[in-house]
């Protein structure tokens, strides 16, 4: 009977881990199996004979700092839950997530980095889509010809090719804002500054020129926070506040009810809205950072902004010493200012650089 039992029993075993594909997923002892997700491959090992390649990046350097906040920052998603395709019906936008826009409006109340009382929010899959949705809204010009699109050289690489991939007939990539002649344009104003971290302000003078700010690196890690901006239209993105670039997903403060829309428009017709499973995720993330400033015990542990700062504070250290060893390149001087946020004066630790 027993030995019966036994076969039964591997049996039973063999069939689950044959069809259920065991040995890919954990049980923690709760029954519950736990999807194991392997890192990303194919990343080349770091030597001594690597070379920097500075055309694009992969924030994962805050992964310790999630690693320590264990559980609390996850989130499980029973598998009948997140299926339709309607977030919100009653509220301005139908695919934002209620719970995501409170976390999100929230995170920006406790930093001070944007003004978000009397703006809409909307979602994106990353504000790479936003920003898209943006020149779509703000297009084209009044007289029907494209719109151009510009912005303070040296540029984030992605303006340019994301602006004229589709060769659209509403907007096209027009260059330097600096050196623009015309009348009618979008200012792409990106600040800090990728690539040299630079803090910027609109350069185009004309009456006619309407501005997207890509806020992607306005987080305290970064820059000193000084002020609470309230533009037209201000983006931001989890890729580079908390470092989940994978979980694609960005939103946009937006101040006029009609560009809102026409931006909503664009999402729709572009992917009928954003993944909802994203955005409870992120919703949670940002939960968790804001949970740490004002519930938790005052611990780096539990501070995000401080922990990244710290980082960010190392890396700089470190090329700086790399850079000044090789004499061939410099690097922009170190700025500081009072941030409203630390509460003190902040040395900027941009997260790109311009060598
Ligand atoms: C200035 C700037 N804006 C936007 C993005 C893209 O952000 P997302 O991952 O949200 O699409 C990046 C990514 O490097 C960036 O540097």
């Amino acid at each position: 009977m027993a030995s019966v039992a036994m076969n039964l029993a591997f049996l039973a075993m063999y069939i689950h881990r044959r069809y259920f594909g065991g040995g890919r997923s954990d049980n923690n002892g709760s029954g519950k199996e736990i999807t194991t997700v392997e890192p990303s491959k194919g990343k080349p090992p770091v030597t001594a004979d690597s070379v920097v390649n500075l055309d694009h990046g992969d924030p994962t350097l805050y992964w310790e700092f999630w690693l320590g906040t264990g559980d609390r920052a996850t989130v499980v998603i029973p598998v009948w839950q997140t299926m339709s395709y309607f977030s919100d019906l009653t509220g301005f936008c139908w695919f934002v997530e209620p719970g995501f826009e409170r976390q999100v409006r929230r995170l920006h109340r406790l930093v001070g980095n944007a003004v978000v009382d009397g703006y809409h929010l909307l979602v994106g899959t990353g504000s790479t889509q936003l920003f898209q949705a943006a020149l779509y809204a703000l297009s084209p010009a009044d007289d029907g010809t494209p719109m151009s699109v510009v912005s303070s050289a040296p540029y984030y690489s992605s303006y340019p090719s994301v602006t004229n991939f589709l060769n659209s007939a509403l907007y096209r990539w027009d260059g330097d804002a600096n050196t623009f002649a015309g009348d009618a344009c979008i200012e792409v104003i990106c600040s800090p500054n990728n690539p040299d971290g630079g803090i910027r302000k609109g350069v185009v003078k004309s009456k006619s020129v309407k501005t997207i700010h890509d806020f992607a690196y306005c987080w305290p890690q970064y820059t000193p926070i000084t002020e609470a901006p309230s533009h037209d239209i201000m983006l931001f993105t989890v890729s580079k506040c908390t470092g989940h670039a994978g979980t694609r997903l960005g939103w946009a403060l937006v101040k006029d009810t009609e560009v809102a829309q026409k931006m909503i428009k664009f999402m729709e017709l572009n992917t009928i809205g954003v993944s909802k499973d994203s955005q409870l995720r992120a919703a949670k993330i940002i939960k968790v950072v804001c949970d740490g400033y004002e519930q938790s015990p005052t611990s780096e542990a539990n501070r995000l902004f401080h922990f990244a700062q710290r980082k960010m504070a190392e890396r700089w250290s470190r090329l700086r010493t790399v850079v000044a060893a090789s004499g061939i390149f410099s690097l922009p001087d170190e700025l500081s200012s009072y941030c409203t946020f630390a509460k003190q004066i902040v040395t900027a630790n941009p997260r790109k650089h311009h060598i």
